[in-house]
């Protein structure tokens, strides 16, 4: 076979193989093997030198001729199998924009800031203020300006969290620290007592601590709402007032209140308070251990030396206050059974609410 015969048939070999490329790769293949470094034109361009003289010229022109059709119909293909593969991984990477979204999960409010909001709202509709304390508090509000008896059992170590005092010193026995994790939001009173002027209506949710081992009933951190009460003439018949339609606010139109009385260091007289039961409606059920009630609160009126100890004059002004667990509240709207459940993150409770 002569050079040019045999180029002759290289080349329509290689368009052959061009015509019959699957894709892009393929075609990337045949380039390299007939036009690469040791293509096989590349080789015969290389080659020329060994041509005899009458025919190089010829020759020249053929291999030249057979480069310029083979890269002509690699470009040509390419161009078509790039445009296929292209709408072809267009179809497969396609988003159905008809399928339904995926829905994302959005976080509710945990209900014991759902209750805070709920009893902080009906106080505002009565006029009160919201207002905060420091849960680092020290001996004086957390129990001697509540009048709270030097051997008071919950000043005891084993009631309250002590925190290291002032010389860095942690305390052991009882009295080397005056600051502490606050037992009960009844601190804010004083604090409001010293701060704001006078009337004072105001109402100061916030966590609070103690040394309890958490079970169904007890939990070492939880939270209370305290209220307070300072005016002209304020009487226990404003308390029972306000507190009733407090319970009935919470928990309904229907429920009654009772107040029994009880005893608080800071108020005089004390009362505990009491909401008929959601359960069997005053019959005597589990829930209400078969009493048909339900306790819910603290309260009682402002005692003269609370009030004198703050700089209020208490015989110009008298006044009522009240404290409510939180989580307890919850409990009983919700019909809870182990305050545990509100600290277990788990969503499956958790978002009833
Ligand atoms: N601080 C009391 C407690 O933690 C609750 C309480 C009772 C608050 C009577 C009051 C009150 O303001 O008047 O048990």
């Amino acid at each position: 076979m002569t050079t040019i015969e045999e180029l002759g048939s290289l080349k329509s070999s290689v368009l052959a193989d061009i015509a019959g490329a699957q894709d892009t790769s393929r075609l990337e293949e045949i380039r390299i093997a007939v036009l690469g470094k040791s293509g096989t034109l590349t080789v015969y361009l290389r080659n020329m030198g060994s041509v005899p003289k009458e025919q190089k010229a010829e020759v020249g022109r053929i291999v030249n001729q057979a480069k310029q059709e083979i890269e002509g119909a690699l470009e040509a293909a390419k161009a078509e199998l790039s445009a296929r593969e292209l709408s072809a991984r267009v179809a497969s990477d396609a988003v159905d924009i008809t399928l339904p979204g995926r829905s994302q999960h959005i976080g509710t409010r945990h209900l014991i800031n759902a209750i805070i909001d709920e009893i902080s709202d009906i106080f505002l509709g009565l006029g009160y203020s919201v207002i905060e304390g420091p849960e680092v508090e020290t001996d004086y509000y957390n129990f001697e300006a509540l009048n709270a008896p030097a051997d008071h059992p919950s000043r005891s170590m084993q009631d309250t969290f002590y925190v290291r005092d002032m010389t860095g010193k942690v305390s052991a026995v009882r009295g080397e620290s005056d600051i502490l994790l606050r037992t009960q939001t009844s601190g804010v009173q004083v604090h409001a007592m010293e701060d704001q002027p006078l009337p004072i209506y105001v109402v100061a949710p916030g966590k609070v601590y103690r040394r309890d081992v958490a079970d169904a009933s007890h939990l070492p951190q939880f939270h209370q709402i305290e209220g307070l009460v300072v005016d002209e003439g304020i009487t226990f018949g404003d308390l029972k007032g306000t507190l009733d339609f407090l319970c009935k606010q919470i928990f309904g139109p229907d429920r009654k209140t009772r107040f029994r009385a009880h005893y608080f260091p800071f108020t005089e007289p004390s009362a505990e308070v009491d909401v008929s039961c959601g359960i069997c409606h005053g019959e005597g059920c589990r829930m209400c251990k078969h009493t048909g009630w339900l306790e819910i609160l603290g309260c009682g009126m402002v005692d003269p030396n609370v009030l004198f100890m703050s700089g209020i004059d208490p015989e110009v002004y008298s006044g009522f206050a009240f404290g409510m667990g939180v989580e307890r509240i919850a409990c009983l709207k919700y019909d809870v059974p182990d305050l545990r459940m509100l600290l277990d993150g788990d969503m499956r409770f958790l978002s009833q609410f």
